[in-house]
């Protein structure tokens, strides 16, 4: 179904003349369903500003729009609104993989022109959508007689929240690029924040600032200005503009997305409703699933990267995680330390990396053939230690040499302090860039752009955020950008057992996240506890959502645990339709997901350090239908700080739509459901 309309603005707007003293409003939204609207007002100083209300209530305040330039005056006062347009569309798409099969796009557009008055004249564009779940803008700057190419400062755009709150952020410029736990604070003590930033405001109203389809453009950032006020702050580059372009482009859209409560707000579809549709063509050759890897032994230190009697990545090791691969019908192994460049310090410094030159211990040829042979596809490893100019100098030959090995998915890293990425220019001037600016911003969609061209899917470590470039680049099917399992291989600074259940509501709403769960040992480092239950690692598979996830532990681990492990083999990653069913922002979560080509779902609920226990109401089956759970609980006294955190309890029960579960939790615990359809009709 598409609807698309344009008119023109009821002339009574534009005819509002702004007096010295106040602001005018001079133009007005609303979405689709009525609840959310829009102001847009100009003050006495020709000053434009946006507002937004939810249900008749102030929720964004009067919030600045504009740009500073290192080269020219600033965009921000002395304008006139000199046109407004408004648009509807309602619309459906498929994804070719994701949470949900199809997803709707359904908005409300308001496009103003202002034009600034006296002597430059220049234009600004200022494009908002309002949805039922929320409001996002961007501008663009037209090329033009006194702006043909923009130099930017500085974004002058606020996000005034109208009341105080609590929000869940990380702090921005940080040495430990996105790898930090969430802070959970008053509104009016965050300090500058990375986004996604999530809010649950005094009244309950819960709100996530982020942004959609970065592209040729710098990171935003939240710095706080006062009280509940922030302005973007766009990552630096190296050079003194924070973003430079020819005019005639448009920036990332700023997102507001609103719930009334944290479960609603997972269920936000903005970020990828606001992207481009795929510009890749016929994508089916990416291929969702699980994958298994000579890796948590390098993290915790048992095996190494680099050659010599630790080395992980040899022919003997590889062909064994191939066959356990093949044995638990898990379609990928991924390798690590398998190529030249890692003998000597390559954190921060990947300039001896070769992407298509394997070590002598590594018979790479022969690996590919044998993964072939077993029904398995190797995962390259490219770890660039953040010498992002050196890595593009390869990108070409190391996808072709992956693709000709099979390969289907390559993982990246840029393993250096945020602000260190070595950029080398034609002329060989060296400058230091930030993983979020806009020349990084760009490197990491040329690798995607380029790893494409050979069929090959990528999983950034150390990335740019997610900002739902997956529907555009659907090869692009997972990043890091955040602390997942393997801070619970090191000794110090575990993961608490509430970092999952921030995660889902802040760093997942921009986009999957390779956490690499599935660490049924529950030791690290020199046996070490992670905070965890078996239950709550199985859980994660449902939790945290990527279409390419990591079952994280040894074959040999595994074979310790063959009745939890059953639920890894089983679960898919891929989903045609995803419900959150409840939750509180870094308390607890439960999402149920249907499987694709199935009529099987799956459920898996996540605590934090508290026993909690919750009535979970199977109305998401499908009608008619009887299922077989399988369900793997918390077993009696399990307990994420004591031995007793490998206590699981695996049972089976007949359920149908309707039907209530009791759903208990232990702490720093989780549950995993199985739902197998059996009776009934299956619905296509
Ligand atoms: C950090 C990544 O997150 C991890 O997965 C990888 O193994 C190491 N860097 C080495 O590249
Ligand atoms: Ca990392």
């Amino acid at each position: 179904m598409t609807r698309l309309t344009a008119l023109a603005l009821p002339l009574i707007a534009l005819a509002l003349a702004p007096t010295a003293a106040r602001a005018d409003v001079v133009a007005k939204a609303a979405s689709p369903d009525g609840h959310i609207t829009l102001t847009i007002s100009l003050d006495g100083e020709g000053r434009p500003s946006y507002a937004v209300q939810r249900n008749g209530k102030p929720l964004i305040a009067d919030s600045r729009l504009g740009f500073m330039f290192t080269d020219a005056p600033k965009i921000e006062r002395n304008l006139t609104l000199a046109d407004a347009r408004q648009a509807s569309r309602d619309t459906n798409w498929t994804q070719p993989w994701g949470e949900w099969s199809t997803i709707r796009d359904h908005h409300n557009e308001l496009k103003l022109v202002f034009r600034e008055k006296g002597d430059l004249q220049r234009e600004m564009d200022v494009t908002f959508r309002l949805f039922d779940e929320g409001v996002a803008f961007r501008y663009s700057l037209p090329d033009q007689a006194n702006l043909h190419h923009a130099n930017i400062a500085e974004e002058l755009t606020q996000f005034a929240f109208a009341q105080g709150g609590t929000a869940w952020w990380k702090p921005a410029y940080e040495w430990n690029r996105e790898e930090y736990l969430y802070n959970r604070t008053p509104l009016d003590a965050v300090g500058t924040a990375q986004t996604v930033m999530t809010v649950k405001l005094a009244d309950g109203t819960h709100v996530a600032l982020h942004e959609a389809a970065l592209v040729d453009y710098a990171g935003m950032n939240l710095a706080r200005a006062e009280g509940n006020t922030f302005r973007a702050d766009l990552t630096p580059g190296a050079g003194a503009p924070k973003v430079s372009r020819d005019a005639g482009f448009s920036t990332p859209w700023r997102t507001i997305a609103v719930a009334d409560d944290a479960a609603g707000l997972y269920m936000n579809h903005m970020i990828l409703n606001l992207n481009e549709p795929n510009k890749l063509g016929d994508v089916s050759w990416i291929r969702p699933g699980k994958f298994v890897g000579v890796w948590w032994n390098m993290i915790k230190g048992e095996w190494s990267w680099a050659q010599g009697p630790k080395h992980g990545a040899t022919t003997a090791n590889v062909r064994r995680y191939i066959d356990f691969a093949a044995a638990s019908g898990i379609p990928a192994v991924l390798v690590e330390g398998w190529n030249v460049g890692w003998d000597g310090n390559w954190f921060g410094n990947g300039n001896a990396m070769n992407f298509s030159q394997p070590t002598e211990d590594f018979d790479a040829d022969g690996l590919a053939a044998y993964a072939r042979s077993k029904g398995v596809t190797l995962i390259g490893h490219h770890e660039t230690g953040g010498s992002a100019s050196h890595y593009d100098g390869q990108l070409d030959t190391a996808f072709k040499w992956a693709a000709d090995h099979g390969e289907q998915v390559v993982k990246t890293g840029y393993v250096t302090d945020a602000g260190q990425i070595e950029r080398v220019d034609a002329d060989g001037a060296k400058h230091r860039e930030w993983h979020e600016g806009q020349w990084m911003v760009n490197h990491y969609l040329r690798v995607v752009q380029t790893a494409a061209k050979y069929h090959v899917s990528i999983d950034s470590h150390e990335p740019v955020k997610d900002t739902g470039l997956r529907r555009t680049y659907p090869n692009w099917v997972a990043r890091e950008g955040g602390r997942g399992m393997e801070y619970n291989a090191w000794v110090g600074g575990k993961n608490p057992p509430e970092h999952e259940a921030n995660l889902v509501f802040t760093q997942l709403l921009g986009g999957p996240m390779d956490f690499t769960p599935g660490v049924l040992s529950l030791s690290g480092s020199e046996g070490s506890t992670i905070h965890s239950t078996i239950a709550k690692q199985l859980a994660l598979y449902v939790v945290l959502y990527s279409p390419v996830v990591m079952a994280a532990d040894t074959p040999e681990n595994y074979a310790k645990y063959p009745g939890p492990f059953q639920f890894i083999k089983n679960v898919p990653t891929d989903w045609s339709d995803t419900r959150a069913l409840n939750g509180e922002v870094g308390d607890y979560v439960t999402i149920a997901r249907k499987a694709k080509g199935s009529d099987d779902w799956y459920l898996g609920a996540v605590g934090d350090e508290q026993a909690r226990s919750s009535k979970v109401a199977l109305d998401f089956l499908d009608a008619g239908r009887s299922y077989t759970a399988e369900i793997y609980r918390d077993g009696p006294g399990a307990d994420y700080r004591t031995e007793a955190r490998h206590a699981i309890v695996i049972e089976k029960k007949q359920v149908k739509k309707g039907d209530v579960l009791a759903i208990d939790l232990a702490p720093g615990g989780g549950q995993a459901i199985r739902f197998v359809a059996s009776g009934g009709k299956r619905k296509r």
